[in-house]
């Protein structure tokens, strides 16, 4: 059988099931496998029945769902016209990535290997069912897996074994040749490398159009005492084409901070005022740059992931530059399965930065090419925040309200968060500030139904989704509306209180508030905290009397810990007291509230 070309399509949420993808990729060259690696979502899915050997990567993310970048594919996949063989010429494999402490375990990637079989498709191998919770990590399960897809690849395909014969494979620690050469132009004056304006287009914004929205205001909302800084942040978005309901999520992609740029360009001795033009090797995507020519500053700042904590893959492209020997080593040990545990330790647990890492290893790094920039340094990934507005209330705005990130691990310099730190230092009062962004549909879903009463449990920025549901439910005439927020101190993180405070007094809103810190004036125990779980047990009348006479929509948002599980015992103890449920009748309930679409929960860490 002729060689095939290999088609490596994934979904990933976090970037580690793209880094798996591009992993595999980098193995096809190896072996002189032609090759394309691309997110499900930005595949012509149509094509499918014309390809001949795919694998495909997923991850699962926290509710059983599959990541963002396959929401349109999996839509596509489990529509029910599709006919039984209409794969029947594909050969493929699923590699899930997840993690087994969630009750839904690789969800995603066994409801697609099912519905691959279903199509009609072969499946190569038995799912892969990588799980992070495996003492050696996910590759544990990754390398043992894909070593067995190769066999059975080149069983069935015996020209791939011909072909190594013939052409010897690129040894493990030989360097592949670059996706992308890099043509550096002289005499050139800097560009802006501002993204295109587009803002008089007709297409909606999305990943690869964003619109250059302009910042109106970025206010601290924390007080100034609070340990930590929260700020809200207004984008005008009139003429853009972007319309969201509330629930819905903007997307973006940070800058790394001038400083890191300016380190990095000198460590790798690079110019970053010069300018280049990028040639793409055929079967490869161009990464989404301005129109050329484009400077190497620009490229450092927008594009390339330098800030962020490098994966395996990292690594492995790295040692291939090494002629140091103890460097090599050391590089060699963590791009291997069994370095795993050693890399997770030294860059995983402290949240090593790729920056901080070739700082590790000088030699390798001024041997390091231009040319592989773009291979070794994944790009930037974009940040999604719930939206805290509604366009009912602020007409052509977007406002979302953002933590902004720092935290000490080992390592000295305090970790900030990419995004939020990037955030906080832009200020629309020094001058115009444009932050390409697009905005997608979220998990949070609210009833179109007038008289349906909706409770939400939003400690902390978690009440960012419910005050676009607020606002938007107030301007269409829905008062039934009840809110916990839950903060640590009424006069530094209560957020947006006089906001409240007036809803309250229209009579548009019930409102229940934990003030965690402020009931004792010395340290407060952890004992003696009020949290959101507490009132919620204390409104078990008004509760049950919304949900079981009224149909009443159940929601949580918030960073998560053991905010929804205690939300959700509550609750329970709720149903139980006042519906006289038992223990098992109130998980039950839950559950069919669940799948009724009448409990949402949207958390994060
Ligand atoms: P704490 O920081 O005093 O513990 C918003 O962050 C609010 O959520 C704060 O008041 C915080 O309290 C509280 N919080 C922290 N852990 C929680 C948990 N497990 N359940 C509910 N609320 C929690």
């Amino acid at each position: 059988m002729a060689l095939p070309s290999l088609l490596v399509l994934y979904g990933s949420q976090t970037g580690t099931a793209q880094d798996t993808a591009q992993r595999i990729g980098r193995q096809a060259q190896r072996k002189h496998i032609q090759n394309r690696v691309a997110p499900l979502d930005g595949y012509n899915v149509a094509h499918l029945i014309s390809e001949s050997l795919v694998i495909f990567v997923c991850s699962t993310t926290g509710q059983g769902d599959p990541p963002d970048n396959m929401k349109n594919f999996w839509r596509f996949l489990f529509r029910k016209s599709l006919p039984a063989g209409s794969l029947c010429q594909l050969d493929c494999a699923v590699l899930g990535l997840g993690d087994s402490s969630y009750p839904k375990f690789n969800f995603v990637a066994k409801k697609l290997h099912k519905r691959l079989q279903q199509l009609g498709a072969s499946l190569l191998s038995s799912v892969g069912l990588a799980d992070d919770q495996h003492d050696l990590g996910a590759d544990a399960v990754i390398d043992p897996w894909l070593a067995s897809f190769w066999d059975r690849a080149s069983a069935l395909y015996p020209s791939m074994n011909t072909l190594s014969v013939t052409v010897p494979s690129f040894p493990r620690f030989c360097r592949l040749p670059p996706r992308y050469t890099f043509h550096f132009l002289e005499g050139v004056g800097e560009t802006s490398g501002d993204t295109e304006r587009n803002s008089k287009e007709q297409r909606v914004p999305s990943e690869s159009h964003p619109f250059p929205a302009r910042m109106t205001s970025n206010q601290r909302v924390s007080h100034p005492s609070h340990f930590q800084e929260v700020r809200l942040i207004e984008f005008d978005i009139s003429d853009s084409n972007i319309e969201f309901t509330a629930g819905d999520v903007v997307s973006m992609r940070p800058c790394n901070n001038p400083e890191d740029v300016e380190q990095f360009c000198q460590q790798l001795r690079l110019d970053p005022d010069s300018q280049f033009i990028l040639k793409v090797a055929p079967e490869s995507k161009p990464p989404p740059l301005p129109p050329p020519p484009c400077s190497l500053r620009h490229l450092v700042e927008g594009y390339l992931g330098v800030a962020a904590v490098p994966r395996r893959s990292f690594f492995e492209t790295l040692q291939c530059f090494s002629t140091n020997e103890l460097e090599k080593e050391k590089l060699a040990e963590f791009s291997s399965a069994e370095g795993q545990d050693e890399l997770h330790a030294y860059c995983s647990r402290p949240r090593r930065t790729a920056l901080e890492v070739l700082c590790d290893f000088p030699h390798t790094t001024a041997e390091l090419k231009v040319d592989y920039l773009l291979d070794l340094f994944p790009p930037i990934q974009p940040r999604s925040f719930s939206i805290a507005s509604s366009p009912l209330a602020h007409p052509g705005k977007l406002q979302i309200l953002v933590a902004v990130v720092g935290y000490k691990t080992q390592i000295q310099k305090p970790r900030r968060g990419l995004c939020s730190t990037w955030l906080s230092s832009l200020d629309p009062s020094q001058g115009e500030v444009r932050v390409p962004l697009w905005v997608k549909k979220g998990t949070l879903r609210f009833p179109a139904d007038q008289d349906i009463p909706v409770i939400m449990v939003g400690p902390g920025t978690g009440v960012a989704p419910f005050r676009s549901a607020l606002q938007e439910r107030i301007a269409q005439g829905k008062a039934a509306n009840v809110l916990f927020f839950g903060c640590r101190s009424q006069f530094k993180d209560f957020y947006f209180s006089a906001e409240w405070r007036d809803r309250v007094e229209e009579g548009q809103l019930k409102l229940f508030t934990a003030f965690s810190r402020d009931q004792v004036r010395h340290r407060v125990a952890d004992e003696d905290k009020i949290y959101v779980q507490h009132r919620v047990k204390e409104q078990s009348k008004l509760l049950w009397d919304l949900i079981a006479n009224r149909n009443a929509y159940f929601y949580i948002a918030g960073a998560a810990k053991d905010m929804p599980a205690s939300v959700c015992d509550a609750l329970k103890a709720t149903f139980q007291l006042e519906g006289g449920l038992s223990l098992e009748e109130s998980d039950q309930m839950l559950v069919a509230m669940e799948k009724a679409g009448r409990f949402q929960s949207e958390t994060w860490s």
